[in-house]
């Protein structure tokens, strides 16, 4: 792959790509982020993806650099000047570069934009074969997070403590024992009734796009959908869990804190949702 970035306008190799210690992303996480998943070359539900990003945006009074088409655009060029057939595409808009570190605002300062893409097997995943181990861990995170900011401290801590505890997501869990959602997915249960239980978008989780297409796809299945948050306890007796993001699609969740979900494997409904959704992703023409 030829690991061409995007930076302020120019196409140039990743190694060359760089932004200045001054911009605000680097000094306060002043800013905000998209990833989308290309799969056959295309970006997968990238209308959602955009339209997040806009409201990112606006939730923190940062100007778009660009059009949202034009942003799109970049994100085209580079699967394209990057031979990216399967992987993702990560954008980042910050608030720009300053003469100097005040909190305040900036007068006059340009939004930095970057992004690159990045090779993944995103079909082939032996983590779909196997499925996932999630280990639970307090929701730290600042109150906002349905803005999808940079500020991704407290979701590196907590995969940080999933790794080291031999899983591969951590799911995060509010002051009540509820579950939030993961360090980066949603979070799903299917009850012992299978119903297919998420929590409610709010500002307590970011409103996953994957997570939004599952639902619909779900509901034309004839699944019963229950939009309402869950405990640890209840996500410990499920019938099934999974999760959902960009870069993973749909992966069952086959342990919670080192209890088997269900029969420790992958669930039924989980595969199928993740079947149903990479058909739907690969197939422009579907109706959504
Ligand atoms: N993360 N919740 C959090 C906290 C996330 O960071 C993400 C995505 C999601 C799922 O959103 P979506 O389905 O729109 O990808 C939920 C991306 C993939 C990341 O940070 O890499």
């Amino acid at each position: 792959m030829p690991d061409i970035a995007y930076v302020n306008g120019a196409y140039l190799p990743l190694a060359d790509a760089r932004v200045s210690i001054l911009d605000r992303g680097f000094l306060f996480a002043d800013g905000v982020y998209e990833v989308a998943a290309v799969i056959g070359g295309r970006l997968i539900d990238n209308e959602a993806h955009l339209s997040r990003l806009e409201n990112s945006l606006r939730q923190l009074g940062i100007e778009s650099p660009l059009p949202i088409q034009t942003i799109a655009d970049v994100e085209a060029e580079l699967v394209a000047r990057n031979e990216l057939n399967e992987g993702l595409v990560y954008l980042q808009i910050t608030r720009g570069a300053a003469g100097d570190r005040d909190f305040g605002f900036p007068s006059g300062a340009t939004p930095t934009f970057i992004a690159f893409a990045t090779k993944k097997n995103i079909l082939a995943s032996s983590a779909a074969e196997t499925g996932v181990k999630v280990l639970t861990v307090p929701d730290i995170r600042w109150a906002r997070r349905d803005i999808k900011s940079i500020a991704l401290l407290a979701q590196v801590l907590a995969k940080q403590a999933a790794l080291d505890a031999g899983c591969q997501e951590a799911w995060m869990v509010d002051d009540d024992g509820f579950v939030t959602e993961g360090s980066s997915s949603t979070a799903f249960i299917l009850t012992k009734a299978d119903a297919l239980v998420t929590r409610p978008n709010s500002a307590a989780i970011l409103p996953g796009c994957t997570r939004k297409a599952v639902q619909s796809l779900a509901a034309r299945e004839g699944l019963t959908l229950e939009e309402r948050s869950f405990s640890v306890t209840e996500a410990y007796e499920a019938k099934e869990a999974f999760l959902t993001s960009a870069s993973n699609l749909v992966l069952p969740v086959v342990s919670i804190d080192g209890r088997p979900i269900g029969s420790g494997a992958p669930g039924a409904k989980s595969r199928l949702l993740r079947t149903l959704y990479i058909e739907w992703a690969t197939n422009p023409g579907a109706a959504r």
